[in-house]
Parts: structure tokens; C-alpha cells; sequence
């Protein structure tokens, strides 16, 4: 009744009121701290562009150790995209792209899946239906793959799942904001890079890096260098662009669009890394393409319609 959800609201206020205070004092405290000690480095050390950005990279081991001891929550979009970025590139590492791909053209389904199953989302039964060719045709190019790797295999199905919640969390995290897709990403690239780096070095390790450096260089020459930066700069580029078509457009939509992208991936890397491609093989990805295409045709879903422009913003920044 009334009374009681007017005490309770007071109760909450008041509790509200006492935490703002709590965090007050702290971060007046350790204002106070930080800058007697700032002062006291700058006396003895004058290097003020050093010590910004040592306060940064301190802060950022701060939470990268909060974030491994499960003091805090790391941010869930950023650690998907870290598990799908990692999981697509040790795929690429161990299969042919056009393989990696035609498994990652499986993403709808994925989307799909989890909007249904985790987020208790429903769909037509044409939604299901469109589904079957895309699994299928993904079904039937991996074993008709010539060299078929099950870390390959594995490490693009965990990039779709991770991707789907990536897509998801971004969407959730961009909606209302004045931050650009743009500006999203670039954030969400630079907390993956704090996520990823200490993994990066357990797993490899710098010893295994100047080792294999050498042999490229040695095998390639000075060209490999280029390559190297390449492969970042235009990561970084269709990745920006990616998110700024994400910021107006709906997650499913965003899945099929990247689906249709791989066409021009699947086809490019083929021809210039002259992969041998069974015809059925080949089948088996057409059909899962032509499935994604037949979903992308199932109206309440078409990538124009406006049930799929979640949101508009008034701003950008
Ligand atoms: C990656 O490394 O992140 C993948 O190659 C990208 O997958 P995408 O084609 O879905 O962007």
C-alpha cells in the first residue's frame, strides 16, 4: 500500500544519501593523499608527463588485478569481444580464412539462439526455418573441409557466441549515450588490449614472440613489417566502421550484415591464398550464406525496418 512505499522510497533515500556522503569523504581523503605525494614527486622528479601516465598505468593494473580477483566485474562487453577477437584469430591461425569464415557466417543463428534461449526472446517460426539452411550449409562445409582443425573449427563457433553477446552488451552500452559508435569502440578496444595482454603473455610470452619475429623477418624480409602493421591498422578501421553501423542498426541485423561481408572475405582470401575448395564444399557455404540471406527476407527482421533501428541518438560526440 501507499504508506509502505512511501517509507520504503524515504528508507532508500536515506540510504542513498548516506553512501554519496561515504564516497565523499573517501574521495576527498585520497584526493588530499595523492596530491601531497604528487607534489613531493614533482619536487624531486620533475617529469609531469611520466608521472600521468604512470597514475594511468597503475590504474589500469588496479583493475586489471580487481578484475582477475573477481573484486570487481570487468566489463562484460569488453571481455567478449576479447574472447571473440582471440577465438577468431587462433582459428585463422590453425584453418584456411575462407573456413573460419564460412563458420562464422553461422552468426545469425547463434543470435538467434541466444536472444531466444537467454534472453527469452521470441521469433516466426520462418525465423527457425531460415535457420536451417545456415546450419546446415555450416555443417556441411566443415566436414567436407580438406583441412579441417577442431581448434579451427572450435575457436570461430566460441567467436560467433562471444561476438552475439559483444553485439548485445555494445548495443545495451551505446543506447541513450552521447558516445559516438565510434568512441565506443574505441573504448572497448582499449580495455580488451588491458584484458588481453597479460593472457597474451602467459600463453606466448615475449621469449616465443622474438623468436618467431626473427624467422619471419628472416623469411619474408622487411615487408613482414608492414604486413604486421596492416593486419592492426585495418582491424582497428573495419572495426570502427562496424560500430558506427551497430550504433544504428539492431544486433540481428548487424549479424546478418557481417554475414553478407564474408562473402567478399571468403571469395578474396580463396583467390589469394589459392585454398583448394571441394565443390561441396563450396555448396555447403552458399547454402549457409543463402540461409542468411532468406533471414534477412523475413520482414519483422529486414535490416531497414524500423522495429530494427533500436534507437536513434540526439547526439554524437
Ligand atoms: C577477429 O579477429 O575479431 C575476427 O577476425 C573478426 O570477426 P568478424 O569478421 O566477425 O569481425
Amino acid at each position: 500500500s501507499q504508506p509502505i512505499a512511501i517509507g520504503l522510497t524515504e528508507e532508500s533515500e536515506a540510504a542513498q544519501r548516506v553512501k554519496i556522503g561515504g564516497y565523499f569523504a573517501i574521495w576527498w581523503s585520497l584526493n588530499v593523499v595523492f596530491n601531497i605525494y604528487n607534489k613531493k614527486v614533482l619536487n624531486a622528479f620533475p617529469y609531469p608527463w611520466l608521472t600521468s601516465t604512470l597514475s594511468l598505468a597503475v590504474g589500469s593494473a588496479i583493475m586489471l588485478v580487481s578484475w582477475g580477483a573477481r573484486i570487481a566485474e570487468a566489463p562484460k562487453v569488453a571481455v567478449a569481444h576479447t574472447i571473440g577477437h582471440v577465438a577468431a584469430t587462433v582459428s585463422m591461425s590453425k584453418v584456411a580464412v575462407s573456413f573460419t569464415h564460412i563458420i562464422k557466417s553461422g552468426e545469425p543463428a547463434f543470435s538467434v539462439l541466444v536472444s531466444r534461449f537467454l534472453l527469452g526472446e521470441s521469433f516466426p517460426a520462418s525465423v527457425y526455418l531460415s535457420l536451417l539452411p545456415i546450419i546446415g550449409g555450416c555443417a556441411l562445409s566443415a566436414v567436407t573441409e580438406l583441412n579441417f582443425n577442431m581448434i579451427g573449427f572450435m575457436g570461430a563457433m566460441i567467436s560467433n557466441l562471444a561476438f552475439v553477446f559483444r553485439n548485445i552488451f555494445s548495443k545495451k552500452g551505446m543506447k541513450g549515450m552521447a558516445v559516438s559508435g565510434m568512441n565506443y569502440y574505441a573504448c572497448l578496444s582499449i580495455l580488451s588490449l588491458l584484458i588481453l595482454t597479460p593472457f597474451a603473455i602467459a600463453v606466448e610470452g615475449p621469449q616465443m614472440w622474438a623468436a618467431g619475429w626473427q624467422t619471419a623477418l628472416s623469411q619474408i624480409g622487411p615487408n613482414f613489417i608492414w604486413w604486421v602493421v596492416a593486419q592492426s591498422v585495418f582491424y582497428h578501421l573495419y572495426n570502427q566502421v562496424s560500430y558506427m553501423s551497430l550504433d544504428q542498426i539492431s544486433p540481428l541485423t548487424f549479424s546478418i550484415g557481417n554475414t553478407m561481408k564474408r562473402i567478399s572475405v571468403i571469395v578474396s582470401s580463396i583467390i589469394i591464398f589459392h585454398t583448394p575448395v571441394q565443390p561441396i564444399n563450396a555448396l555447403g557455404a552458399a547454402i549457409a550464406i543463402l540461409g542468411t540471406f532468406l533471414y534477412s527476407q523475413v520482414e519483422s527482421f529486414h535490416p531497414f525496418n524500423s522495429a530494427n533501428m533500436i534507437h536513434r541518438k540526439p547526439t554524437m560526440v
